[in-house]
């Protein structure tokens, strides 16, 4: 590492905890290529007791590139409209978007034409149990594949489509409103390689979203469910998950090209949840 920076791997078999990294004011530059350099390598960074500071998460995140505008324009944050506000919280002139927390495992805007390089994520407020989050090293979980089915599943491409995700989350969440033609319009449906070269690193990972994906291209839905499902059952094995528990003053980030993650339930009725999320943009389509 840098000279103030330390690292330390995280209870599994990916994922590591930073030290010494301030994200407010002026990260010298080492730093910074050094946390750049960790999340490419660990795909998933724990920063703790990390201040609430909506305006230096924004400031920080953007030299990592241009962030995106979350779809879901209701739960931006009211001062800083780059943050996706995510929980059960509604008071101070945010509502945070709330999903009930099946598990649905995905990286994060697959439905975008280019989706995301990665995100942070900060524990404003976190249920004293539950709510945790858990990632999947989908580039491990590609290579312990056995050969036939890497061969099977090569060249594939699955259609990922807000709107399915959106029929999905109303199924999951009563009371939703269905989502409006302008942004079904907005947003159609992207064709993505179920498996992709990570841009920086090279490395082949699974790129799974299964309440996203409609149907893989040349395959019925029947038959595209049940290929997704087969991936996902070897990708979901204890061995390539890491489960987060969130502690106020948490900031996560992930390598949205390398990972998947699913939020986890939390007794809503009891407990509040208020997390920011900041979105990069990626640069290029999926390959
Ligand atoms: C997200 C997300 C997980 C969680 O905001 O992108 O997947 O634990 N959140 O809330
Ligand atoms: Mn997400």
């Amino acid at each position: 590492m840098t000279a103030t920076l330390g690292i330390r791997p995280l209870d599994a078999s990916f994922g590591a905890e930073l030290t010494g990294l301030r994200i407010a004011g002026d990260v010298p530059e080492a730093d910074f290529q050094a946390f750049l350099d960790a999340l490419h390598r660990h795909h998933v960074l724990l920063i703790r007791d990390v201040p609430n500071d909506p305006a230096a998460q924004v400031a920080f995140s953007r030299r990592m590139g241009p962030l995106e505008h979350h779809a879901a324009a209701s739960a931006v944050h009211p001062t800083h409209p780059e943050i996706f506000c995510v929980g059960n919280y509604a008071a101070d002139g945010i509502t945070a978007n709330f999903a009930r927390g099946v598990e649905q495992w995905h990286a994060d805007s697959s439905f975008r034409e280019v989706p995301s390089a990665a995100s942070l994520f900060y524990g404003a407020i976190c249920p004293p149990e539950g709510g945790e989050t858990w990632f999947l090293d989908a580039v491990g979980a590609y290579e312990a594949l056995p050969e036939a089915t890497r061969a099977r599943i090569a060249g594939l491409k699955g259609v990922h489509c807000l709107y399915t995700l959106s029929e999905w989350n109303r199924r999951h969440t009563p009371g939703r409103a269905p989502m409006d033609e302008a942004r079904r319009r907005a947003f159609p449906p992207v064709a993505h390689p179920l498996v992709r070269s990570h841009p920086v690193s090279g490395l082949k990972s699974l790129f799974l979203c299964p309440a996203v994906i409609s149907h893989i291209e040349g395959m019925s839905v029947e038959d595209s469910a049940a290929l997704i499902e087969e991936l996902m059952e070897h990708a979901t094995q204890e061995r390539f998950i890491y489960r987060h528990s969130w502690r106020v003053g948490d900031l996560v980030v992930w390598d949205n090209r390398s990972t998947l993650h699913t939020a986890s339930l939390f007794d809503h009725e009891k407990h509040q949840r208020l997390m920011f999320r900041t979105t990069v943009a990626g640069s290029a389509r999926a390959a």
